[in-house]
Order: C-alpha cells, then structure tokens, then sequence
C-alpha cells in the first residue's frame, strides 16, 4: 500500500509570513481514518494539493477544486479540514438552492419565528470551511452571496436580519464543479472564477490508486491491479462512446463487491458498466472490453 497519506505540511512553509490561528475544536472524523492510525479521514495525494490547501487557508484565499467526479475531491477537503482542526460544512449545489439555502431564513418554532443560519453563515460564525459541491450548479443569487466574501472584504451581509459578519482569519470557502460537464451556460463566470486560486484533479497514477482501492475496499492489492487496468482502458473512450471514464468511486465499488464474494464479470457489469452507459451497444462493447482485459 502507498505508506504515507499525506506528508507533515507545516516545515515547508514559509514562517514569517504565516499566521498562527487559536486550534479549533476537531470534528470526530466519521470516515475510514489513514491507516497509519493518524484519525484523520484517509486521504492519498496526487502531488502538493495538501501544502497548497494550508497556504491558501493561512492566507485567507478561497480555493476551487476542479478535476472528474470521484476522483476525491470531497475525501481531500475533509482530510484537509480534520488535518486543520476546523469545522467542515459541505453544501452539494443544485439548481433549486437559494440564496436562503445558504445564508439561512427565518423558521416558525412554537408559534415564534426563529432565525436559523444557513451552512454558510455557520461556517462564517464558527471560522470553519465551507465546501460548495458542483457550485455551477448553483444559480446566480447563489454566486452573487459569494462575492463580498471572495474577495479582501471577507464579509457575509446578512439582508434580512440586518447582520454584516465579518469572517474570522481561520473561515475558508472551498467550490468545485466537474469541467467535463461543463456548456457555455453551466460554467463559472470569469467574474466568479477569477475570485479563487484554482487546483486541478485528475485520477491518482496506477499505484496509489490501486493503493486507495484495496484500502478502501479491502480487496488485495494484487486483484485490484486488473480492474485498474480495465479502468484505463475505459477512460480512453471517454468522449467516444461514453461521457465520464470510470471513476475511483466505481472501482471501490466494484473491489467492494468483489472483496464480499461476487464473481468478477457480476461486479464489473454492476459496478463499472451499468452506471455508465444505457445503450445496449455500447454495453457490449465495454463488456468485450472487461472479458479481453480481465480474461
Ligand atoms: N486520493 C484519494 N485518497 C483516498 N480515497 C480516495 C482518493 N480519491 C478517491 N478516493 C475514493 O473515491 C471515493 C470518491 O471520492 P470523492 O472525494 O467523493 O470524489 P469527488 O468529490 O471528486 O466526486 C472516495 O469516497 C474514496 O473512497
Ligand atoms: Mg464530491
């Protein structure tokens, strides 16, 4: 297995610029923890997005994360936020989310109205992350809130209860949306996007991510390695005959079944073929594929 999740940060950093904030309580990690038993939700890096993450964080600028889906950009942001010691909220965008949604509204309790914050503002209160998955999802009042928060005011007016929240040092906004889905009316606007400072993701090289699969799945290494193979030559069709290549997510999948006693060609059909595509033709061509790389 790839022995270190994530390397210490801190010495590479440059000291005298940085800024030290109060720890803040930690969150009790809810997924699988790193296997050396740090207790942090098990994250492996494809380069130096953990070093990046902290500078950004310590130098208050929001972050977006662009790359495929499930290709771990949620797992990076909760092993970054436990890593950190900060509060995460995560709000998964759509096109019904309002404004409200995120700042908060009022609510009828026992004949009062109450007001109740929204995962933004909470985040802001509490100096913690907020993490807005798919953001081109969202509708433009939703962007619009972001503004005055991305930019040196770092404030969250709050209209209806008359508020002006200033965030603290430690909050951080963290977006990011699959570019792969994106069309000229689903992307950022350069207004939005000229806001962050931008990591790109993509699928973690052979080894490491044979190594997230059997971790994750608990299938051996050695039986992971042939459906990784197969994962590859799927993703070469993307654009071709399918839309999105296999992701990391399917293969923990497919190894969970697998590692649970479901034959192979069930598993990959279940887990690898089905999700991605409906067309009858294109199916038999993924499964010709599996059977001659599979054997
Ligand atoms: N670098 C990684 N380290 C650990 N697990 C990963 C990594 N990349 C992907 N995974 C696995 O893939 C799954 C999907 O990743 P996720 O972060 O939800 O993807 P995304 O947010 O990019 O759609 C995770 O739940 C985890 O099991
Ligand atoms: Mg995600």
């Amino acid at each position: 297995m790839f022995p270190h999740p994530c390397r210490p940060l801190s010495p590479s950093l440059p000291q005298a610029t940085v800024r030290v904030f109060p720890e803040a309580p930690r969150a009790a990690p809810s997924l699988p923890e790193a296997a050396n038993g740090s207790g942090l939700p098990y994250y492996v890096p494809a380069g130096n997005e953990c070093a990046l993450f902290e500078l950004a964080w310590r130098k208050r600028l929001p972050l977006l994360l662009k790359g495929p889906t499930g290709c771990g950009k949620t797992r990076f942001v909760a092993h970054m936020a436990s890593r950190l010691g900060l509060p995460l909220h995560t709000v998964s965008c759509h096109d019904d989310l309002t404004a409200a949604d995120l700042t908060g509204r009022y609510l009828l309790k026992g004949g009062d109205t109450v007001w109740t914050d929204g995962p933004l503002t909470r985040a802001v209160r509490e100096g913690g992350i907020c993490y807005l998955d798919e953001v081109v999802e969202a509708r433009k009042d939703v962007t619009v809130v972001l503004h005055p928060l991305t930019d040196d005011r770092r404030i969250l007016p709050l209209d209806r209860t008359g508020e002006e929240l200033q965030a603290p040092d430690s909050f951080m906004l963290v977006v990011s949306y699959n570019p792969g889905y994106q069309t000229l009316l689903k992307s950022l606007k350069p207004s939005t996007r000229q806001r962050f400072v931008a990591i790109e993701f993509d699928f973690l090289p052979m080894d490491r991510e044979a190594a997230v699969v059997a971790a994750e799945s608990g299938l051996p290494e050695d039986r992971v390695r042939p459906l990784l193979l197969l994962a590859r030559r799927l993703r070469a069709l993307k654009g071709q005959d399918l839309e999105e290549g296999v992701s990391t997510r399917l293969l923990v999948y497919c190894a969970s079944l697998i590692a649970a006693g479901v034959a192979p060609e069930e598993a990959v059909a279940a887990a690898l073929i089905e999700p991605l595509t409906d067309d009858a033709d294109v199916k038999t061509g993924l499964t010709e594929i599996a059977r001659a790389t599979l054997g």
